[in-house]
């Protein structure tokens, strides 16, 4: 088992800004051949010199040395004290929820993405772990929402699909009075935009398989805490749940990161100029766009996010609109996920968002006539075109 400050490692590079730290890594480089791209350790086990001569590894299912590289920078990235990188979204999502135990209640934000929903609905309310979706954005809802047991605080930010943003500072002011844990999903926008431990949050998430690895090629989840004792409970939890990512999809994570704060601003300039064509769009209803000056949680997102990020909703004048969009688009490819080079559109009702009960999402707004688009990094004025032509 590694030390809890082997993890830790933010010393070498802090001075860094975060451009360079994405590029460099934490060891960045292999500590024993000097190769630039950190070795993918392809190995189930580690030979033991002796009894006592001990390497730190031991079974590739605890510890990996591509991925504490991986772990270590995330760290950094986040600033925070211990990271597990895992196979997907879900599995970091299922790895922090396992530290509710039956009579334990948790709210979360009332739009997440719909995994996450099934997970506390569908998992953990069997066995006593009670929950309440709420609008996060509405404090003195939070207040009587609130338990003598709540013991956790999942914040989607912004949420998915309906993107309203919750205020992490607030949120934790509330939830520490009384010990509860913050959780934040950080997948939109990832730590070149938004870093919620340092706004206070306890544990932060993603799902790797967006932004961090950015190429639609791999499915990962990352989880940062601050706190040692919820480290080292996560830690053994993984050992056992056996979740951590492969040494070849961390690899593939660590080389995606290299270039996040490109992407990342190249996502934000196009998603701008997506947004407001959107908007002048006859056949288009309502944009749900956090860069918008009058997005009615514009101040909360001023304040604790640097960019926008790379995610529009927006409602159109009928489901035939819907269908018509789907079937016609030649560059923007109807997929689910998000958060790749390529822009991809998705229809949370049929697709991301089936768990919820009808009633739930209606009340919501997530309707038939709803899509969901991630703006890639292709040239803006294509993705436009593509719009446009669909649209007609
Ligand atoms: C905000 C958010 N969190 C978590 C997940 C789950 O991630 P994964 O698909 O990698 O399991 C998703 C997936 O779409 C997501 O959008």
């Amino acid at each position: 088992m590694k030390n809890f400050d082997d993890y830790k490692d933010n010393s070498r590079k802090e001075n860094l800004k975060f451009e360079s730290k994405v590029v460099h890594g934490a060891y960045g480089t292999d500590p024993t051949t000097g190769a630039i791209s950190y070795p993918i350790y392809q190995t189930a086990t580690f030979k033991h010199h002796s009894i006592e001569d001990k390497t730190g590894y031991n079974y590739a299912r605890c510890i990996n040395p591509t991925r504490e590289e991986l772990e270590r920078l995330m760290c950094i990235l986040e600033e925070g004290n211990r990271a597990f990188a895992v196979n997907s979204g879900m599995a970091a999502i299922t790895l922090v929820l396992s530290l509710l135990k039956p009579g334990d209640h948790m709210i979360l934000s009332d739009d997440v993405y719909g995994g996450s929903y099934r997970a506390v609905n569908e998992v953990l309310k069997p066995i006593g772990v009670e929950n309440n979706s709420i609008d996060l954005t509405d404090l003195d809802l939070l207040k009587k929402t609130i338990k003598p047991n709540t013991k956790l605080i999942l914040i989607e930010t912004p949420t998915n699909p309906m993107m309203k943003v919750a205020d992490i500072e607030k949120i934790v002011e509330i939830a520490h009075k009384t010990g509860i844990i913050v959780v934040v999903d950080n997948t939109f926008l990832t730590p070149y935009f938004q870093k919620p431990l340092t706004l206070g949050a306890d544990i932060v998430l993603h799902s790797g398989t967006k932004y961090l690895g950015g190429h639609n090629d791999v499915l990962a989840g990352i989880v940062v805490v601050k706190d040692k004792e919820i480290g080292e409970k996560l830690e053994i939890q993984m050992y056992i749940n056996g979740a951590g990512l492969g040494p070849m999809d961390s690899w593939i994570l660590l080389r995606g990161i290299k270039t996040l704060a490109l992407r990342m601003d190249k996502h934000n300039e196009n998603t701008m100029k997506v947004a407001k064509w959107l908007r002048n769009h006859p056949k288009v209803e309502q944009v749900y766009y956090v860069g918008f000056e009058d997005h009615k949680d514009y101040a909360v997102t001023k304040k604790q996010t640097t960019g926008f990020g790379g995610m529009i909703s927006f409602r159109v004048d009928s489901v035939k609109t819907v269908n018509e969009i789907l079937n016609r688009l030649k560059l923007v490819i109807f997929a689910e996920s998000l958060g790749g080079v390529e822009s991809l559109i998705t229809h949370p009702v049929s697709r991301t968002h089936t768990e919820i009960a009808e009633e739930t999402r209606k009340a919501l707004g997530i309707t038939d006539t709803l899509l969901r688009l991630s703006v890639g990094i292709e040239n803006a004025d294509d993705i436009i075109a593509d719009l446009d032509q669909a649209l007609k």
